[in-house]
């Protein structure tokens, strides 16, 4: 079956802006490359909230092209490959992940924003908690940068699988569960949730009882225009709250008052 490309003047970041829109109108991927998303759809919608340049695509060109678009992210010391690429000469911490569009590819200025919070803070011999650990990148993160003991929690099976799956190409061990931040026991020095606004509220209360007395929240997924909301939510539960703001996304560092 022919499919279709939608070549944006957009970056990868604006794009994903209208996800929900695009998933409902047959998304099959998004690729970036010098700073433009082409979006792949299984159709060509007449109502997309976006406009450029469409180009059919035949069956055996798909998975070329998608992968073509799929470069390394580096942040900081932390290099993220595909599988099919050969990781940058001189990274000193390489994860090779096999990237799913629906559940993290590194390129997400959310994800590079955990990222890059992520290795402000010590992790040796940290416990980690991922909540909505997607690919499982930010979890093979943790543990390559010295986290002892990481707990990777989504609520999808299939991310559950991939994050497994990745742990294992990787060789690193994570404790993957399926479900959220109460399906992990005990208190974490550190705990991801790169997740939506609506969800990190709504599970905003688990997140903050899993985090250690001296430990760390580092939470994206929160658009700048809902920073206020993502940030009362964590204050309501007595944390105090720093908004760090990216271009388009914020994170939210948490500890305990
Ligand atoms: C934006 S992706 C983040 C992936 C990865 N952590 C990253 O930063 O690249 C969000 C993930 O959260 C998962 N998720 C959604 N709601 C959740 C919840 N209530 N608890 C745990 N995971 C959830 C989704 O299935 C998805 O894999």
């Amino acid at each position: 079956m022919t499919t279709w490309a939608l070549h944006t003047d957009l970056s990868l970041d604006e794009v994903n802006l209208h996800l929900a829109a695009l998933e409902a109108a047959g998304l099959l991927g998004i690729a970036e490359q010098d700073g433009r998303a082409t979006v792949h759809l299984t159709g060509r919608p007449a109502d997309l909230p976006l406009n450029g340049r469409w180009v059919p695509v035949e069956p055996r060109d798909w998975n070329a092209a998608w992968k073509a678009g799929i470069a390394p992210v580096t942040v900081g010391a932390v290099t993220i490959v595909p599988p099919w690429l050969p990781a940058p000469a001189g990274a000193p911490v390489v994860l090779v992940v096999e990237p799913a569009q629906a559940f993290g590819t590194g390129h997400h200025e959310t994800t590079t924003g955990c990222l890059a919070a992520l290795q402000e803070l010590a992790l040796h011999r940290a416990r980690v908690l991922d909540v909505g650990t997607g690919t499982g990148d930010l979890a093979l993160a943790a543990a390559r940068l010295g986290a002892t003991a990481v707990v990777a929690v989504d609520t999808d099976p299939l991310a559950v699988a991939t994050a497994r799956g990745n742990a294992a190409a990787n060789g690193v061990t994570l404790d993957v569960r399926l479900g959220s931040a109460d399906a992990a026991d005990g208190t974490f020095d550190v705990v991801l949730a790169n997740l939506d606004t609506a969800t990190l509220v709504g599970v905003a209360a688990d997140l903050a009882a899993r985090l250690a007395p001296r430990g760390t929240l580092v939470a994206s997924g929160v658009g700048r225009e809902r920073a206020a909301d993502g940030r009362a939510a964590l204050e309501a539960l007595g944390l105090a709250v720093v908004v760090r703001p990216g271009r388009e996304w914020v994170v939210l560092l948490g500890r305990h008052r």
